[in-house]
């Protein structure tokens, strides 16, 4: 049976999307939504993907770290990847303009600290996927119960945030404190494999 407080979307009509009346009609704010995704795509992919480039590199002497920071890196561009083709099927489009496109990013650029030392590096690796868990929880908050499609992708992705906190952790832990704080890793099959957030698996699952 439709649901009765979805505005009837003429017949033939490109204009309105059904899949985006449903979700306004179960309360979601699908401008703020479209708002906030944009935001959480320039963090995955100018905030971390970019600048974890440069911190990988500089973690000269832990090639242990580099291989760690290198799944988390990968990871933020499959994050990347999988949300984009939201924010359009929502009705929403990335800003034509990549400087624009940065300076809406919901986190700050992991930029590479001075001095570059190991313990500068994962602190700031760590606190970057800090942001991004409370980036993602959020949209999972607004979506819950209302747009699974939405909320199912960012569940993915939050699954992989809590696990590079995770991560960062354990390294931290070792390198600043000389303190076993485990975090269950041991490595990905392939680096950056993204088990929860790939897009092949999401769309052939
Ligand atoms: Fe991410
Ligand atoms: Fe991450």
């Amino acid at each position: 049976m439709p649901d009765k407080k979805v505005p009837v979307v003429k017949h033939g009509d490109v204009t309105q999307r059904v899949g985006v009346e449903v979700i306004k009609a179960r309360g979601v704010d699908v401008d703020l939504l479209i708002k906030k995704l944009i935001a959480n795509a320039a963090a995955e992919f100018a905030s971390t993907y970019y600048y974890y480039t440069i911190l990988r590199m500089h973690l000269a002497g832990h090639e242990d770290y580099k291989e760690i920071c290198e799944d988390a890196r990968l990871e933020d561009r499959a994050h990347w990847e999988l949300i984009v083709p939201r924010i359009y099927e929502l009705g929403g489009e990335l800003p034509n303009d990549l400087p624009a496109f940065h300076d809406q990013a919901g986190c700050r650029a992991a930029k590479l600290p001075d001095p570059p030392t190991a313990v500068n590096i994962l602190t700031l690796l760590l606190e970057s996927e800090r942001c991004a868990i409370r980036s993602w929880i959020e949209i999972c908050d607004m979506t819950f119960g209302k747009d699974p499609r939405t909320y199912d992708m960012a569940s993915r992705i939050l699954n992989e945030e809590i696990e590079h906190e995770a991560w960062f952790i354990e390294l931290l832990a070792h390198e600043r404190d000389g303190k076993s704080i485990p975090s269950g890793h041991f490595r990905r099959g392939e680096p950056g494999e993204a088990p929860y957030s790939k897009n092949r698996g999401f769309y052939n699952p």
